[in-house]
């Protein structure tokens, strides 16, 4: 029987580079388990604009929509510049298409011996640990757009539904830990209506469904501040809207070292053992899409450059959300922590060029499988 069907999307620049390094660890995985993966590549983004003239191809969200989970890489680049539709309007495609709604952004160190590259004093950004969780499907991305000459507009909505199922996840999330995580919900209820939606329906699901979890409201522009100043306050859960969201995981992103470190996880429903059939695969596990935070680099692409590790560490989430390989996915962030430790701390100390060392795409991505082949047989 199939262990499950993955959709890979390579995409564009350094896409395609990252994504075979992190296969190989999906094949080292397969091999050692046991398990039988499907796997079928195609197209989304640049390369789908050259090859079908438009960024994603009926045929393509079609499959996405048949497989357990599709593993992206990055689209765009400026051989093709913003006008309708661009690569990353494939991307937009596919999330709505699949309706991954939870777009969720881990925020945690991957190894000690990145503390001293991140940009916040250690004694400040020291053991933050967060899920930020970003809505994907809806708000100032989606809905009736309007670009004329001298005018646009992009309504930003949310309707019951919507708010809903995303901060669901969020409790669900925080649900398994014990006790409880915190749970902070991130908006703008002192000036958006939507937000204000937001606010009270996010209140109503947790005292009906998550009773034990103290839902704290968080206002935007606020966090954006304390994420810099105070990002430990935040540990536990953030559920916000779609363009709060984008521009808030990216700043948490950075706290915690390089942009090529970050993985991300879109799913269309609550993970883990939940009463919900919402989005549920064919193994169990839950619908998603999985990619690096990162983009198509195309300033260092093609030259064996990027950092594979956000692309690799996104394999990690597949395996644990869509698969339920939790022990598999354990491993896989054990061997990126090992790679990245200090000589000193028993590690590799490999460091790709966004952390100011020499080691190539290739090079990183062999230590990586190496140290996965010798803890899948040790531990
Ligand atoms: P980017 O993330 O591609 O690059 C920003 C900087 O980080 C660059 O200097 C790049 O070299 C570096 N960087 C990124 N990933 C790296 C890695 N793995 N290893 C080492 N260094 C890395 O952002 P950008 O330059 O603003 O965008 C480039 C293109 O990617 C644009 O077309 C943008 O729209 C697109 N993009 C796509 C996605 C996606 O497909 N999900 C996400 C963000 C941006
Ligand atoms: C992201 C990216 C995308 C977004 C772009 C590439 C469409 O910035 O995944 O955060 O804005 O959602
Ligand atoms: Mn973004």
């Amino acid at each position: 029987a199939s262990g499950g069907k993955i959709l890979v999307l390579p995409g564009d620049h350094v896409g395609p580079e990252v994504v075979t390094e992190a296969i190989k660890v999906l094949n080292i995985i397969a091999e050692e388990t046991g398990r039988k993966f499907e796997l079928e590549v195609d197209l989304c983004g640049g390369c789908s604009l050259d090859k079908h003239g438009d960024s994603v191809t009926e045929e393509v969200l079609q499959k996405c929509l048949n497989v357990d989970a599709v593993f992206f890489g990055s689209a765009g680049g400026p051989e093709w510049g913003t006008a309708q539709p661009n690569p990353e309007s494939g991307l937009l495609r596919i999330r709505d298409r699949m309706q991954i709604f939870a777009n969720l952004r881990p925020c945690k160190f991957a190894s000690k011996a990145l503390l001293a590259y991140s940009p916040i004093k250690t004694e400040v950004v020291k053991g933050v640990d967060f899920m930020f969780i970003r809505e994907n499907c809806g708000g100032a991305y989606y809905g009736k757009k309007i670009e004329e000459a001298d005018y646009g507009c992009d309504p930003w909505e949310y309707s019951r539904p919507e708010i809903e199922r995303v901060v669901r996840v969020a409790g669900a999330l925080a649900m398994q830990h014990d006790p409880p995580l915190q749970v902070y919900s991130v908006d703008k209820a002192n000036v958006l209506a939507n937000s204000r939606v937001w606010r009270r329906i996010a209140t109503e699901v947790f005292e009906k469904e998550f009773p034990k979890i103290q839902l704290k409201h968080q206002l935007a522009d606020s966090l954006a501040l304390l994420f810099i100043t105070k990002p430990t306050a935040f540990n536990g859960v953030l559920v916000s809207d779609n363009t709060f969201g984008d521009i808030l995981s990216d700043e948490s992103g950075g706290l915690t070292g390089s942009l090529g470190l970050l993985p991300s996880a879109s799913l269309a429903g609550p993970p883990g053992n939940v009463d919900s059939k919402l989005g549920r695969n064919s193994v169990g596990g839950v619908v998603g899409l999985y990619e690096p935070v990162h983009g198509s680099a195309p300033d260092i692409s093609g030259k064996g450059l990027a950092n594979p590790t956000g692309q690799i560490l996104s394999l990690a989430m597949m395996l644990r959300y869509s698969f339920n390989m939790h022990r598999e996915a354990n491993i896989i962030e054990k061997a990126v922590e090992r790679c990245l430790d200090t000589r000193e701390d028993g590690g590799l100390e490999i460091r790709t060029g966004d952390l100011g060392g020499k080691a190539g795409t290739v090079e990183m991505s062999e230590a990586i499988q190496g140290e996965v082949r010798r803890l899948l047989k040790t531990t």
